[in-house]
């Protein structure tokens, strides 16, 4: 089981300077997350009092640790990348609840946790989001893909069984719900089977509303976890860089 003293040391251990992601590039940083109270209490001294005050409320306790062990370490990553303490990382809340940099910083991120972990993508002036799922057993696949995959993309499912089944299907959420954060909001849940990830091997198909809200050129990357979670990351950007991997 990861702990605190973990994730803290996986954050100490992290270079003090980051040079930021060239264009067309994005970092992806995994971290653990506590499953010790104690080694909760340890890195919600990293936040700001308002975020404290937001963990206070959390009463489910893996709600809590996602939330402050995600808020932590990307207080700490973006420290580095910028030269500051984490204390001074100026976070804001954009459009439809998007945490963005102040002052205007060309610096861009996105979070996502599971109950293990947080993964953290950073890039540089572009539209980036991530996303991790963990694998729910027993979940309605069926009644779920009718809402969230294109045809194609159902067909596709329909064509696995058991594990094979589920990891593709939560290949297909990660990859949408990734675009869907880069984004940041006005994307409707009923246009999600507009969208087309799978069908066609590193293409990336919209139809409809979706062309106009996710015009140019989208990198979407999956992320290797294990064989009970499935992850992805998406940024917008004319320049194909090479993607990063930091863990
Ligand atoms: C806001 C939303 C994108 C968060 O996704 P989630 O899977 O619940 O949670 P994740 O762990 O992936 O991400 C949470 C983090 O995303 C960030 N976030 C919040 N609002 C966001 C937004 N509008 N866009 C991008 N990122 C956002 C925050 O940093 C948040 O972490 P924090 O609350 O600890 O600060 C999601 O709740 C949502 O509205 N989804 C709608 C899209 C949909 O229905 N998709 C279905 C599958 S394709």
């Amino acid at each position: 089981m990861a702990t605190g003293h973990r994730t803290l040391a996986v954050l100490r251990a992290m270079p003090h300077r980051m040079r930021r992601p060239s264009n067309g590039s994005v970092h992806v940083w995994q971290i653990p997350i506590p499953g010790q109270a104690a080694d909760i209490e340890a890195l919600e001294k990293i936040l700001t009092v308002m975020e404290r005050r937001r963990a206070e409320v959390l009463l489910v306790p893996h709600a809590k640790a996602e939330f402050v062990a995600t808020r932590a370490s990307l207080r700490w990553i973006l420290a580095s990348y910028l030269e500051v303490r984490p204390a001074e990382i100026d976070l804001r809340l954009g459009a439809h609840g998007k945490p963005r940099l102040g002052n205007e910083s060309r610096l861009c991120f996105n979070v996502s946790h599971a109950r293990e972990m947080s993964l953290c993508a950073v890039a540089w002036d572009c539209q980036v989001g991530i996303d991790i799922e963990a694998h729910l057993p027993g979940a309605p696949l069926d009644r779920l893909a009718d809402r969230v995959c294109a045809p194609l993309e159902r067909q596709q499912l329909q064509a696995t069984t058991g594990l094979d089944r589920v990891a593709t299907f939560y290949r297909c959420w990660s990859k949408k719900e990734a675009i869907f954060k880069a984004v940041g909001g006005g994307l409707s849940l009923p246009a999600l089977p507009l969208m087309d990830v799978l069908s066609r091997p590193g293409s990336l198909i919209m139809r409809g509303e979706m062309q106009a809200l996710t015009r140019g050129t989208w990198h979407i990357h999956d992320i290797e976890i294990d064989s009970r979670h499935s992850a992805a990351v998406a940024f917008r950007s004319d320049e194909a860089g090479k993607k990063v991997w930091i863990t």
